[in-house]
């Protein structure tokens, strides 16, 4: 039930377990995002074993780019997740947090020497290989270092989902993954360097915030047909398919039960498709595993109005929320003790940046609000924090975790 609004009152809710969010909010001044550990849990555990249903030999890889607390991350690998990762810093900060190398997935168009070699030297479970250049380069690394590069070829399957432009990743002009048409350079790349590639994987990502489930079907059925033909190339030697990441979630309501048939859909739709595939299952989910259990918290600094407009301005903003303003992302926004006696008004929920994209909700019917009330903004638990900055130079926001009913505080 994660966050939810309880008698006018914004709380966490799981299992027995009712915590009222106003708690926190009383010895704070500061913005801070809040996560709900235990609904990560719940969350994590129905899309687990959906995917089951199409292969009992599946690796769940978090995309860790979503969301990388510490408590989050020691939380999924408690549950049996491995990781996606996309630098080396997070390599080092998945390590931290108790992954091990062999969990490890690497993706990514822009690989580094550095980054390569390191990875090379822990032993991670697999690199996904985005261009001919990057395969030369590990294939170079490899042979220095004496090593065998265990490599998955993400592949571009050329499909377009519906979802905002900046976050399609499987269409032809995207920078990500090869062409199928490619496969005849990566053996040359492949008989040059035969001691020093694997090719155990084939990967395919399509994008992200994608409900149309039918573009994963075309991007998997694609990717398959092309699979079972790589699979008697002597110079392949195929065991997994990956198949990405992206599934969304319903940020029109804040109800993250809506969730479940997205996600009941997508995992009959894999079983469909994968259906007799003889290797491991490899998936990416971000999104859908904590962007419901978090919410950014801010305090109301002033209400101004205009002629035109009612302004709420929060000390939070675009600085410590950037999907608003760089996807025109709509976040469900609702008061932490709602004014019940008060009249509705109309405000725009602005932060304190010298920008006027620095809006987290227009036009938002709220009951009427007053300084120092707290606002949530809500299903802001992936690629919220980890957007981050200081713009301005104001300072970042705080984190906080609630796990059965305790409060932790990391930064
Ligand atoms: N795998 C790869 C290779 C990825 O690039 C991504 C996300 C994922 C998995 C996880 O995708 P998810 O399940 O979270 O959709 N900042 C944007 C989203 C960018 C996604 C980048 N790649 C947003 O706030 O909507």
């Amino acid at each position: 039930m994660a966050f939810s609004i309880i008698d006018n009152q914004l709380v966490i809710a799981n299992k027995e377990l009712s915590y009222s969010v106003s708690d926190i909010c009383k010895n704070q001044e500061e913005p801070f995002y809040l996560y709900d550990l235990d609904g990560i849990e719940s969350r994590f555990d129905y899309f687990a074993k959906g995917l089951k249903k199409a292969s009992q030999d599946l690796r769940v890889h978090y995309a860790m780019k979503a969301n990388s607390h510490p408590l989050i991350l020691q939380k999924l690998k408690s549950l049996g997740a491995h990781v996606d990762v996309v630098s080396l810093g997070e390599v080092k900060l998945a390590m931290e947090n108790h992954f091990l190398a062999s969990d490890i997935i690497f993706s990514g168009v822009g690989k580094s020497v550095k980054e390569i070699t390191e990875c090379l030297k822990l032993g991670i479970y697999q690199i996904n290989v985005e261009s001919l250049p990057e395969l030369e380069r590990i294939a170079q690394i490899s042979k220095k270092l004496g090593v065998v590069a265990p490599i998955g070829i993400r592949f571009n399957p050329d499909v377009n989902p519906e979802t905002h432009p900046y976050i399609t990743t499987g269409f032809r002009e995207n920078k990500f993954g090869l062409d199928f048409s490619d496969a005849g350079k990566i053996d040359l790349v492949v008989s040059d360097y035969k001691d020093q590639l694997n090719l155990q994987g084939m990967s395919i990502h399509i994008g992200s915030q994608i409900k149309d489930t039918q573009s994963f079907a075309d991007a998997i059925e694609k990717t398959i047909n092309v699979y079972k033909t790589l699979e008697q190339n002597p110079l392949w030697n195929l065991q997994s398919l990956d198949i990405g990441g992206g599934l969304g979630i319903n940020y029109n309501t804040i109800d993250e039960t809506t969730d479940l048939s997205l996600i009941d859909e997508y995992c009959a739709l894999v079983k469909a498709k994968t259906q007799n595939f003889p290797g491991t299952l490899i998936c990416e989910p971000g999104r859908v595993l904590v962007a419901r259990f978090g919410a950014l918290l801010g305090r109301v600094e002033y209400i101004k109005n205009n002629n035109y407009k009612n302004f709420a301005i929060l000390n939070t903003g675009m600085h410590h929320l950037m999907r608003p303003c760089l996807y025109s992302a709509t976040h469900n926004i609702v008061p932490v003790i709602e004014n019940t006696d008060g009249k509705d008004v109309l405000y725009d929920v602005v932060g304190p940046i010298c920008e006027s994209s620095d809006v987290l909700g227009s036009d938002r019917l709220l009951k009427e609000l007053k300084q120092d009330d707290w606002l949530a903004i809500l299903d802001a638990g992936a690629y919220g924090a980890v957007m981050a900055s200081n713009y301005n130079q104001h300072e970042m926001m705080g984190e906080f975790v609630v796990s059965s009913n305790q409060v932790h505080k990391v930064n």
